[in-house]
C-alpha cells in the first residue's frame, strides 16, 4: 500500500491511500470510518451498479447505519438543484455533524459530494473514493469542490479538504475506455509539468496492458506531484496554476463546442499541444519537446490539432475565463518536458494561439 500525506494551510492533514484491491478492505479501516453513527454514500448509477452493494456491506462492519444516494451519471448532475436534493435527503436522514459522507465515483460525484460536505451544517466530514482515472490522479486530491452554473463549469464551490482519499486502481477495470483515455490527458500533463521520467515511462508503454499493470505506480506519482503543488499553494494564488497546463486553450475548445464535441481530456490535449507550439515558435521550448508531445498524445488516442473556430466567439469565451485577472491571462507553458512556468499574456494577444 502506498501512503501519501497531504497537509493543508490550516494544519488539516489527511491520508491518501493507494492500493489495487483496496475496495475490498474498506471494512478494516476503523481510524477512518469508526465513530460515525451514519455514513451516507453518494455515488452515480454507473458506479453504483458495480460497487455500491459491496462498499455498503463493508461499511456496515462499523456498526452504524449506512445509506446511499444515487445520482444520474454525467456532468449535468453537478448542479445546484442536485445539491438541494441531496440536502433534503440528508435532512430526512437526520444527518448530523458527527456523521460521514463518502463520495464513491468519478470527478462529478467527488466535486458534488465534496461541495455538499463543505456546506451542509456548515461543513461535515467526507471521504473520497475516486473511481475514474481523472478522479484518482486529479480531482480527489487538493480540496476543490463545486458545481457548474449553466454552461460555466465549477463557478460555485469551496476549497474543502476530505478526511481521507482511498484509491483503488482496480476500479479502472470497469471504466469505459473513452474515460480512461480522457484521464490519460491529465496523467500526461503531470509528466509535462513536473516529471520527464513519468513522461518517458508513459512513452514506453504499449497501450493498454502495460499501462494497467503499472497503474498503481502511475497514480501514486501523479498524486505525489499534485500533493506537492497543492501543499505549497492550496488556494491557487501561484504555483498551483501550473496544474492548468493546456487548460486555457482547452477550456475555450470545450466551451466553443458547448461541451459536446470534445471531452475535457481531449480539449486539454489540444491545449497542451497548442500552447507548446507557441512556446516553440517563441524559442522557449525545443522543437523535439513538441514532437514528443504529439507522439505521446497520438499513442494514447488523444487529439492535438486545433479545430476551426470563429475569432469573435473565442474572444467572448476568453473574456469570461474565470482564471483571468482583468485583461491578463496567466498561462502555463512547458520550457522543457518536466518543467512548467507561468507567463502573463494580454487577452488580445491570446488570440494568436487560435490561429
Ligand atoms: N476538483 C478538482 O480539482 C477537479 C479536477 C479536475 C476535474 N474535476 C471535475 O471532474 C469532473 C470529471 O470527472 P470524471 O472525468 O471522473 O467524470 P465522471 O465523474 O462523469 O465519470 C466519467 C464516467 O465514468 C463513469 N465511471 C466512473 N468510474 C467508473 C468505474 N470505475 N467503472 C465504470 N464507470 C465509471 C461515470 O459514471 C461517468 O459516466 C468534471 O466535473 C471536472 O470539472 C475536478
Amino acid at each position: 500500500m502506498k501512503e501519501i500525506v497531504c497537509k493543508t494551510e490550516n494544519k488539516h492533514k489527511y491520508r491518501i491511500l493507494i492500493q489495487k484491491g483496496l475496495r475490498e478492505d474498506l471494512g478494516k479501516m476503523p481510524e477512518i470510518f469508526d465513530d460515525h453513527a451514519k455514513i451516507v454514500i453518494i455515488t452515480d448509477k454507473n458506479v453504483g451498479k458495480y460497487y455500491l452493494a459491496s462498499v455498503k456491506k463493508q461499511l456496515r462492519h462499523y456498526g452504524g447505519e449506512v445509506y446511499a444516494i444515487v445520482i444520474k451519471a454525467g456532468e449535468a448532475s453537478k448542479c445546484l438543484s442536485e445539491v438541494e436534493e441531496i440536502y433534503f435527503r440528508l435532512q430526512e436522514l437526520n444527518f448530523t455533524r458527527k456523521d460521514l459522507i463518502v463520495a464513491l465515483g468519478g470527478g462529478v460525484v467527488g466535486d458534488l459530494a465534496g461541495f455538499v460536505a463543505a456546506t451542509y451544517l456548515r461543513g461535515v466530514e467526507f471521504v473520497q473514493i475516486p473511481t475514474s482515472l481523472l478522479a484518482q490522479v486529479d480531482s480527489s486530491v487538493g480540496g476543490k469542490t463545486g458545481v457548474d452554473l449553466g454552461y460555466q463549469k465549477n463557478l460555485v464551490g469551496a476549497f474543502y479538504q476530505p478526511k481521507a482519499v482511498l484509491i483503488d486502481p482496480g476500479f479502472l477495470e470497469t471504466l469505459p475506455d473513452a474515460w480512461l483515455t480522457d484521464g490519460m490527458a491529465e496523467v500526461i500533463k503531470y509528466g509535462c509539468i513536473s516529471s520527464s521520467k513519468l513522461f518517458l515511462r508513459l512513452m514506453s508503454f504499449h497501450y493498454q496492458e502495460d499501462l494497467m499493470d503499472d497503474m498503481e505506480e502511475i497514480v501514486a506519482k501523479c498524486v505525489t506531484i499534485k500533493r506537492n503543488i497543492v501543499e505549497s499553494d492550496e488556494h491557487e494564488q501561484g504555483i498551483r496554476r501550473i496544474l492548468n497546463f493546456g487548460h486555457t486553450i482547452g477550456h475555450v475548445v470545450e466551451s466553443y463546442f458547448e461541451f459536446d464535441r470534445y471531452s475535457h481530456g481531449q480539449a486539454v490535449a489540444i491545449g497542451m499541444y497548442q500552447i507548446t507550439n507557441m512556446s516553440v515558435r517563441e524559442g522557449i521550448t525545443p522543437p523535439e519537446a513538441l514532437s514528443n508531445l504529439q507522439l505521446i498524445l497520438e499513442t494514447y488516442g488523444l487529439p492535438w490539432q486545433l479545430p476551426q473556430m470563429e475569432t469573435k466567439k473565442v474572444l467572448e469565451i476568453l473574456a469570461n475565463d474565470k482564471k483571468s485577472e482583468g485583461d491578463t491571462l496567466n498561462i502555463c507553458i512547458m520550457p522543457k518536458i518536466g518543467r512548467a512556468e507561468i507567463v502573463k499574456i494580454q487577452k488580445d494577444q491570446a488570440l494568436e494561439l487560435f490561429k
